[in-house]
């Protein structure tokens, strides 16, 4: 079902200030920065070969990651992604084995309008999984 690593996303408070201190400190570059009004946060990508790192930063207060900011201030690892084929089939997939989705398995699109959704944390040893489809260009 899992294809590989997308990325491992990690919520901060100051999108900017983390972008500043990843190239500063350690020489590691973020892209273009992207909004997604639908889960109410900014985005920016390191890409890292074969992998990236997803910096999140809340646009509202009353978002997830805002919460999760509200818990760890100095922000946190939240998430880790994999690729799926497909997501709906993945989700059907899991589900047959209990495993907990949520929203029930509502299917949304991340900042370049691919399809993720995401298991629940008690169903990932204790971690939130997003499954992600990769984007159409890469399935060609
Ligand atoms: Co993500």
């Amino acid at each position: 079902m899992f294809k590989g690593l997308s990325h491992v996303a990690i919520a901060v408070p100051d999108l900017e200030k983390a972008i500043e201190r990843l190239s500063i400190t350690y020489g590691l570059t973020a892209g273009e920065i992207f909004d997604n009004p639908e889960q109410g946060v900014r985005l920016a990508y390191v890409e890292l070969g074969n992998s990236r790192i997803e910096l999140i930063a809340p646009t509202r207060s009353d978002g997830p990651i805002a919460t999760f900011i509200e818990k760890h201030p100095a922000g946190g690892l939240h998430h880790i992604s994999l690729n799926v084929d497909s997501v709906e089939t993945a989700l059907g997939d899991l589900a047959s084995r209990d495993v907990a989705l949520i929203g029930g398995g509502q299917i949304g699109t991340n900042a370049h309008g691919d399809a993720i959704a995401f298991v629940h944390p008690k169903s990932f040893l204790g971690t939130l999984l997003e499954v992600e489809e990769p984007p159409l260009s890469a399935k060609e």
